[in-house]
């Protein structure tokens, strides 16, 4: 069946990605990371006959999201709904094809958890452990660290949170801050002795040593191998699994009162839980039988929780198969920055779906072309552009649309017949067999980009062999070598069309239709008989077609917007400047005067040249802020204050004698200062 050895062995596949926080959309950094590359696994191994349970859901519990309920004043549970049906949603537009997405506030998934849980503690596999922790009188609850704020001890930031300053990066106990002060209340939390119960991590050591450093230093990517290699040498400290809160798996024993399974207890369990849900399916097969094959596709945040956590939760349960992968990716940017859902920095799935409609396929491409395998990668709107034309387009659209085209124009739409071979046909012929082992075995072996590029050179394949016989010229004087010719070519389409079907899965559908190909799984690819002599084949549509600099010009100004409006967000007063005395203070004059005449100064674009009425007799002077008043004249009669004793100085050939004082907006915008009434041309302000 598949091509890598060990696999063969398999009876079955139990495959999860990770379950998104339903605290925000889904961005093209958790498709890159996690989605796309567990569906095309999952797509290539259904197409080889495998039998496959793909498990997603949302992760709907942890502190987060009770922070953003708060925020907006709605409770959680509108959170998370508003978002798992966003998600949900958009995952089955862009076809990422589970078997079950659930959610983790059902009730099957609460007694999965808790049951789960309890099972742990009568086993006696859990320690239980008093601690003093943050307690805030007035809201009556313990706080979580996220819930408390003050001053960074390492770089004095005054809005540092209780698990990490965010100007500084350091993470933090909640302990460390100075001035801890309640996000609820805004009082200042006690100490307050609180119990948990723990996974003792420190006695997992040995077995995790042996499974991971041992047994899977070969088959586990290196970025994933050296976490958990480095995890597991700084020595395993018992973890707590429970947590002070009231959102959540409530914790099932009488003693724990107010008490929640910590989200990332609950969270795995969900896998379990939602392959329970799938009616009339024999649940335990998929986590329990040793000839099973359990995968878990996350991003590299992930690790921890699924090579160690989680696998020591399966173990001290005792009877559960462990994942024999977990092919964890790198991060995605966005145009040269880290994705953030909270600066709204991302390419939002519900959105792209929206902006580009019926325009999967080109999404799911770039972002396996671009999918951060073994280092951080960017997505750029420019590159999506480029990929879509100079690749889809160009390549895979161009090469199916040209032997269709021809298959008409010659042969009324009928797959001509396959005639004497040349050596050229005999090579493609060859070539193209080779490919459903190439892409398999990248794709077994979690190389998605390499599988990807493989497909796409079947393509070219297929446009070269055009290239060097074509058929276009040939028809007139030996139809029966066009015959085969084409033939060859359709046979090349019939492949794409079973072969790029993991990664495209929308095309695939499309070049079935017009083929009039049945389903076929992959081991029907390679042959060059896939489509039988006398098919009629539907007239062709475009498979996929360009995209113009306007469509793209359109997304790259709404980031440059989310820029702008994250700088004017992130803006702070600067720092007050050291004290002065106040006899320096009066030595500057500053006063209010009229202006009687303003102009742009000639050849200098940024400089306005105001007459003041000053009490004095009048005087001139330059500021540069002609850009944010493009009609002086309209300044006329206006007070302004200006600094009447300066040095006089000339600026582009004009004496000015003095200045005029404006402020400087959080955009860099300056705005000239005035008078909250009229006074008399010359007073002084102080
Ligand atoms: N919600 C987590 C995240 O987005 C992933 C949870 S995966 C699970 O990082 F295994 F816990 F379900
Ligand atoms: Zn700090």
């Amino acid at each position: 069946m598949t091509y890598t050895e060990k696999d063969k062995n398999y009876a079955r596949y139990t495959v999860t990605s990770a379950l998104p926080y339903a605290n925000g959309p889904v961005h093209i950094g958790h498709l890159a990371g996690v989605y796309v590359p567990a569906d095309i696994y999952v797509r290539y191994l259904r197409a080889q006959g495998e039998d496959v349970m793909f498990i997603g859901g949302s992760d709907e519990h942890g502190v987060p999201i009770t922070i953003k309920a708060r925020k907006e004043g709605v409770t959680p549970q509108d959170i998370v709904d508003r978002y798992h049906k966003i998600i949900k949603e958009s995952f089955a537009e862009l076809g990422i094809s589970f078997d079950i997405y659930s959610r983790t506030s059902t009730k099957e998934h609460h007694e999965t958890a808790a049951e789960y849980f309890d099972n742990l503690y009568k086993a006696g596999k859990l320690i239980e452990k008093t601690s003093m922790q943050y307690y805030d009188e007035e809201a009556r609850q313990f706080l979580a660290d996220r819930y408390i704020t003050g001053t960074c001890p390492h770089c004095g930031n005054e809005h540092a949170y209780g698990d990490q300053c965010e100007a500084c990066g350091t993470s933090l106990n909640a302990t460390d801050l100075i001035n801890p002060k309640s996000a609820l209340s805004g009082s200042k939390p006690v100490l307050k002795e609180t119990k948990h119960w723990f996974l003792p991590l420190d006695k997992d050591e040995p077995w995790l040593r042996q499974w991971i450093l041992e047994g899977h230093k070969e088959d586990w990517k290196t970025n994933v191998y050296g976490q958990c290699k480095s995890w597991i040498d700084a020595g395993l400290q018992p973890r707590a699994v429970t947590r002070d809160l009231d959102w959540g798996v409530k914790v099932p024993l009488a003693e724990a009162a107010g008490k929640v399974l910590y989200v990332w207890f609950d969270a795995p369990i969900g896998y379990i839980s939602f392959t329970k849900q799938l009616k009339g399916n024999d649940w335990e097969k998929w986590w329990k039988d040793k000839d099973t094959k359990l995968v878990h596709f996350i991003g590299k945040d992930n690790i921890v929780f699924h090579c160690i956590i989680f696998p020591s939760m399966l173990h001290a349960d005792g009877s559960y198969i462990l994942p024999a992968n977990v092919p964890a990716n790198e991060f995605l940017n966005l145009e040269g920055d880290k994705i953030s859902t909270s600066r709204n920095w991302a390419v939002w799935l519900h959105e792209y779906l929206r902006d580009f409609p019926g325009k999967q396929d080109v999404l799911r491409y770039t972002l396996c072309a671009n999918a951060p395998e073994t280092k951080d990668n960017d997505f750029t709107w420019k590159d999506f552009q480029l990929k879509n034309n100079s690749e889809l387009v160009a390549i895979l659209g161009n090469f199916v649309n040209r032997t269709l085209v021809l298959t008409h124009k010659f042969f009324e739409g009928k797959v001509p017949a396959q005639g004497n071979l040349t050596d050229l046909d005999r090579q493609t012929i060859d070539e193209m067999a080779t490919y459903p082992e190439k892409i398999g075995r990248s794709i077994e072996a979690y190389r998605f980009r390499e599988a990807l590029a493989e497909m796409m050179n079947l393509a070219r394949l297929g446009n070269k062999y055009l290239t060097e016989t074509e058929p276009w010229k040939l028809f007139k004087t030996d139809p029966e070598r066009t015959a085969t010719v084409l033939n060859i070519a359709l046979q090349i389409c019939g492949n794409l069309a079973v072969l790029c079907a993991p990664f495209l899965p929308f095309t695939a559908d499309k070049m079935h239709r017009m083929l009039n190909l049945p389903a076929k799984g992959w081991q029907d690819a390679g042959r060059a008989d896939i489509l039988q002599e006398g098919l009629a084949i539907d007239k062709p549509e475009l498979l996929f077609e360009q995209i113009d600099d306007a469509t793209i010009e359109v997304q790259v100004n709404r980031l440059l917007e989310t820029k702008r409006q994250n700088e004017l967000n992130a803006w702070q007063p600067a720092s007050v400047k050291p004290q002065v005395a106040f006899d320096d203070f009066g030595k500057m004059d500053i006063r209010v005067g009229t202006v009687l005449e303003c102009s742009k100064v000639p050849k200098a674009d940024k400089l306005l040249q105001f007459k003041l009425d000053d009490g004095m007799g009048g005087r001139t002077i330059v500021s540069g802020i002609a850009k944010y008043y493009p009609e002086p004249e309209k300044l006329v009669g206006m007070q302004v204050c200006f600094i009447a004793n300066f040095e006089p100085r000339k600026l582009k050939g004009v004496v000015s004698e003095g200045m005029i004082l404006s402020a400087e907006d959080r955009d860099g915008r300056l705005v000239l200062v005035t008078p909250s009434q009229l006074v008399a041309s010359g007073v002084n302000v102080g």
